[in-house]
């Protein structure tokens, strides 16, 4: 008997304590997906220039695999894989600081009563345009190396924080150089109607007409982003106003986000699903008739349980009875500087437990795979299976069920994106 052919492989983590993979992944639109886990004790996984090819027992890979003449062999001991975390939704280019907007609303103050009176993003926005671009990007790597150490492999930023050309220019030329400089995969929106400024408060509908006939087709041009957001809310963007920036950006091939039900609903929810949105964000006050709405619509329901913990809401985002109605429901952190400084994917794992009341299944999936799809990279990227890329957060311990436990404190002993070492203290 001819035995079979030999998978080849160029990288190999060999002997991990577990390996996490979802055998019943989310299929896309109009599916439901499995929210089980397993963990594959005494594992490896093989790659290929940057792709996984084979995952199975330590004892079984001499057989499977051929491992090429100068691969990366990696000792996976005492470690637990799991698909490296994606965070859908941030703010991560920033400047300034609004400590004392936190003490105010611990106080009492809401968040919209700040943005109203000239706080909130628009002190960002002041931070922004008085800060040169070369420290902004200074201060937004920094973060994004502590980003990188609670394992996330990929991360979306959006602009918002410029509100005038030149300055939300600037802020997507500083995602753009991060894409450059970090070994991480990063995903720039644009979100030029995040809030109105100051100076363009008294004729709101001539600022969103120069959006979309001015910024979206220069940021379109330039090939600064692959998303267009916008913030649906009273005192932010109407419906309507929403709907013409969002359908702007997608005639210049720009898929659609949206914040929407984060205070109030508006009707952002009935919006992305018009529009074939990739995800809706925050929806924390969506009720049972925005949940039937997104039933089947493939649109992404993403919670970001950092912010409504950080802004000491009352209740949480309807994450259970989402799932219970079979949504791909994802997670995310929504760092900011204003309504969330939660930083990472390892606190959000264990907020997702402590405030949502996910299993630490249900918290890894929404915050892998379902994330992956909130890009629209929902089968390259967010599970560990043949096919996928091979990005790996690699933790200390027999068992995945550690990293929300430890409510943030846990950190990568590896990082592998795309089947490049991004941080190894093995
Ligand atoms: O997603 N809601 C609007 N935007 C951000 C907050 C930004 C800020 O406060 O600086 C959010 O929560
Ligand atoms: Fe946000």
């Amino acid at each position: 008997m001819i035995a079979p052919a030999k998978i080849s492989a160029d990288f190999i983590v060999h002997n991990l304590a577990s390996v996490v993979v979802f055998p019943e992944p989310y299929r896309g639109q109009g599916t439901v997906p499995g929210w089980r886990t397993e963990e594959l004790k005494n594992a490896s996984i093989a790659s290929r220039e940057g792709v996984i090819v084979w995952v199975g027992p330590a004892a079984r890979l001499s057989e499977e695999v051929h491992v090429e003449a100068n691969a990366r062999f990696c000792n996976g001991c005492g470690l637990t894989a799991v698909p490296g975390f994606v965070d859908s939704h941030t703010h991560l280019v920033y400047a300034g600081d609004r400590s004392d907007e936190f003490e105010m609303r611990v106080q009492g103050r809401s968040y919209l009563d700040i943005l109203a009176a000239g706080g909130g993003i628009l002190r960002t926005t002041e931070a922004i345009r008085n800060l040169p671009e070369d420290l902004i990007f200074v201060e937004a790597l920094e973060r994004l190396e502590q980003v990188m150490q609670t394992g996330v492999t990929t991360i979306e930023i959006k602009s918002g924080y410029g509100l005038d050309l030149e300055n939300e220019l600037k802020m997507l030329r500083v995602i753009d150089r991060l894409r450059d400089e970090s070994l991480m995969r990063i995903v720039p929106t644009f979100m030029g109607a995040h809030a109105i400024p100051a100076d363009r408060r008294a004729d709101p509908e001539a600022f969103v007409d120069e959006i979309c006939r001015v910024w979206i087709p220069e940021v379109a041009r330039l090939e600064l982003a692959m998303f267009n957001d916008v913030f649906t809310e009273s005192k932010a963007f109407s419906v309507a106003q929403s709907r013409r920036i969002l359908e702007t950006g997608l005639e210049h091939g720009l898929r659609a986000k949206i914040h929407a039900d984060e205070v109030n609903v508006l009707g952002g929810v009935d919006l992305a699903v018009e529009l074939g949105a990739v995800s809706a964000d925050h929806l924390l006050m969506t009720g049972a008739e925005g949940i039937e709405k997104l039933k089947g619509s493939g649109v992404i329901p993403t919670v970001l349980p950092g912010t409504s913990t950080y802004l000491m809401e009352s209740h949480h985002a309807p994450a259970r009875k989402m799932i219970e109605a079979g949504l791909p429901l994802a997670i995310a952190s929504d760092h900011n500087p204003g309504s969330c400084q939660f930083l990472g994917a390892t606190i959000i794992q264990a907020l997702a437990m402590l405030q949502l009341r996910l299993s630490a299944s249900e918290a890894l999936i929404a915050g892998t795979l379902h994330a992956a799809h909130a890009l629209g990279f929902g089968e390259q990227i967010g599970a560990i299976e043949p096919g996928r890329r091979m990005d790996l957060a690699l933790f200390p311990g027999d068992s995945f069920r550690q990293i929300g436990y430890q409510a943030g404190s846990s950190r990568v002993e590896a990082l592998i994106v795309g089947g490049v070492v991004a941080i190894d203290r093995f």
